[in-house]
């Protein structure tokens, strides 16, 4: 309760100029708290949380715009063309990555949700562990993916990146350099299925690179993802088929540094708060 107390004070002191990074914030609080409050597995509580979190301002032109939408998860809309990432993603890739992979996790999440619901209601919890994998694979498919397009932009970002994350890459690996080059090679060494992850730390207020297996292993709860990188082979295969190196090579020159940027000054001000 006293997470969710500070949470509340966070929310309050968010301003209103910051739409999409507090949504961005959000989606990680609730999923955290949802773990906290230990009913991770009680469907309609953890939808109330996610509600509360998101759904105030869908409809806004944020970064999670139509990810959560009347009570149900919704597949959002890519912030750019299927072809605006050529040559280093091309469109058939992206449109099947999105389309059909993103809202396949999407469509299991609100069915997984739904089994959770009436599992609650019948008072029948036999085929829990079942459901709980279930919601983590396909909640943190769909969070991670709405993340991975934003992750990217047509050019990336030019070799530029903002002061406050150059600086704060500096304070936590030494040099912008430096990250980068462990965020390449942390995504092309994950195991199998997975994720590359930038992440703020809030216990420590610093900067992470993460490797996540599937889509929800080997995290640090608490941690917001800043930037991710897909590294299951349907986000590369058509192209690159067994070299996953020339993907991340190519991701890191699409990379958003703007994006992360964003969410890395909002990881702040939640971090504050939650510290307090
Ligand atoms: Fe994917």
């Amino acid at each position: 309760m006293l997470i969710r107390h500070r949470r509340m004070k966070w929310e309050a002191s968010m301003n209103n100029d910051s739409l999409s990074r507090r949504n961005v914030l959000k989606i990680g609080a609730a999923s955290v708290i949802g773990v906290m409050t230990g009913k991770l597995y009680a469907a309609e509580q953890i939808k109330k949380e996610m509600n509360m979190a998101m759904g105030k301002n869908i409809g806004s032109m944020s970064a999670f715009t139509g990810v959560f939408e009347n009570g149900q998860y919704t597949l959002p809309p890519l912030p750019y063309g299927y072809d605006a990432l050529e040559p280093m993603y091309e469109a058939q890739t992206l449109k099947i990555h999105h389309d059909k992979h993103h809202a396949g996790y999407v469509k299991g999440l609100n069915s997984t949700l739904s089994k959770l619901a009436d599992a609650s209601k019948a008072g029948d919890f036999a085929a829990i562990k079942c459901l709980s994998i279930d919601l983590a694979f396909n909640g943190s498919g769909h969070i991670l993916h709405t993340l991975f397009w934003h992750s990217m932009k047509p050019g990336g970002n030019g070799g530029q990146m903002p002061a406050e994350l150059k600086a704060a890459l500096d304070e936590s690996f030494g040099s912008a350099d430096s990250a980068q080059a462990q965020f390449a090679a942390a995504t092309k060494a994950v195991e199998g299925s997975g994720w590359g992850v930038l992440a703020f730390e809030p216990v420590a207020g610093k900067l992470l690179v993460l490797q996540c297996e599937k889509h929800q292993n080997l995290t640090i709860w608490g941690v917001v993802p800043l930037l991710v990188c897909d590294v299951w082979e349907h986000a590369y295969y058509l192209k690159y088929q067994n070299n996953r190196g020339e993907w991340v090579d190519n991701f890191m020159k699409l990379a958003n540094w703007d994006f992360a940027a964003q969410r890395l000054a909002a990881a702040k001000t939640c971090a504050a708060e939650l510290r307090k």
